[in-house]
């Protein structure tokens, strides 16, 4: 038997490997697909050979990521429950597609991931696999075996002369990558207690920023961010760049309670300063570019498409027809918008577009104004009819609307 087994260098996927090769006597290659969480990757494929794999791959998987995974949400500003940039959620899709090709390139016959059994990342890791290799096993050996704690983890480590990871004494349990990063466990575990300023990895403390206030202008051609400060950058050196300056500024913590999809609410602590700017400016370009109609209705749909990809359906076929309607209101959200940082704020300050449906005639309130205010009288009478012919209904029989 041959396993491809996700593989991060963590606690949990070590005890893994060995424990996959001891129970199903199989050959285990191992799989790391580097997502912008800045690993040693040399030192983790060193590692996976050192716990027994017979083979160790590794690979660069940024630009995928921020091109196929990151940018098609941000069109769509997908936000979970209102706040969540998903970023593990998104990244989870792209890591079962690169197991599952790697499975088929060495003929292994199932991948393993370590999710456990009561988060979402089982159900994003298998309901991709599903899709896109429904021949292939799925093991999830956190689901099966009897290592219930971390003590006990560690205790098998140990018996077996596994490597403990020497990050284990933050007792949180954190996944991070280009898009964000999320810290559970510890003391958050309590809804009241302020997350403690040694769990964030992205961000500065902002009651602590000295930096004096400044402005960023971010440049998109079609829904995808493009420039910083009038700088074409490629994709992941952008996002990486506005992860520094706004993590410097200490925006973009979230501390948030959400639904998982199997049922239980947990505590949430985020950060994703990147990606709480960008979507704030994409936003923000799309009041200038879309009209009245495809705005209200996109924003409507802004929920669905978060929800999608948070219950790991990113593979299927609602997410391509909403992601076809997303692309296709892209078309004209090309422009600048510009935002003012200072400690653990932004604000948008300026819009531009060459395609603005911002008419200066339209809008002003001083000399040149085009807007006939008369045909507003016809439009009302009309508007109002509905409305009219009810009020007059509720005097004849005495009611009143405003009682
Ligand atoms: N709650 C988030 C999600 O389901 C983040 C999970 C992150 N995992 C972690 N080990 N911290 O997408």
């Amino acid at each position: 038997m041959k396993i491809v087994c996700a593989y991060s260098g963590g606690l949990d996927t070590s005890v893994m490997v060995h424990w996959l090769k001891e129970r199903y006597d199989a050959e285990i290659i191992t799989y790391t697909g580097d997502l912008g969480q800045g690993d040693d990757l040399d030192a983790i494929r060193a590692k996976a050979l050192r716990t027994g794999a017979v083979r160790a791959v590794v690979d660069d998987l940024r630009e995928r990521f921020v091109d196929e995974f990151i940018f098609p949400a941000l069109k769509a500003n997908a936000l979970y429950e209102g706040t969540y940039p998903l970023h593990t959620a998104l990244g989870r899709p792209l890591l079962a597609a690169r197991l599952c090709e790697v499975a088929v390139e060495f003929g292994a016959d199932a991948i393993a991931h370590g999710c456990t059994g009561k988060g979402n990342d089982q159900v994003r890791f298998e309901v991709a696999a599903q899709c896109l290799a429904p021949h292939l096993g799925v093991i999830a050996p956190l689901r099966e075996w009897d290592l219930t704690t971390r003590e006990l983890e560690i205790e098998y480590a140990v018996e077996r002369g596994i490597e403990i990871p020497v990050t284990l004494e933050k007792p949180y349990s954190i996944d991070e990558n280009i898009w964000g990063c999320a810290i559970e466990c510890g003391e958050m575990e309590d809804l009241w207690a302020e997350p403690p300023e040694d769990a964030w990895r992205m961000t500065k403390d902002p009651r602590t920023v000295k930096l004096p206030s400044r402005e960023i202008i971010i440049g998109f051609e079609q829904g995808i961010p493009v420039s910083l400060d009038g700088e074409m950058l490629p994709p992941v050196l952008l996002l990486e760049k506005l992860n520094q300056i706004a993590g410097d500024y200490g925006i973009g913590r979230m501390d948030m309670v959400e639904n998982r999809v199997v049922g239980l609410k947990s505590r949430e602590v985020y950060e994703g300063p990147a990606a709480v700017i960008l979507v704030a400016a994409h936003v923000e370009l799309e009041r200038v570019v879309l009209d009245r109609p495809t705005s209200t209705y996109k924003r409507r749909i802004a929920d669905d498409f978060a929800n999608l990809i948070y219950d790991g359906l990113w593979f299927g076929p609602l997410r391509h027809a909403l992601q076809a309607f997303v692309d296709e209101t892209q078309k004209h959200v090309t422009g600048e918008v510009r935002i003012r940082l200072s400690a653990g704020r932004y604000i948008v300050t300026g819009r531009r577009s060459p395609y603005s449906l911002y008419d200066d005639g339209l809008a002003t309130y001083s000399h040149g104004d085009t807007f006939d205010r008369e045909a507003a009288a016809g439009f009302l009478k009309l508007y109002g009819l509905s409305y009219r012919t009810w009020g007059g209904l509720q005097r004849k029989v005495g009611e009143h609307p405003s009682e």
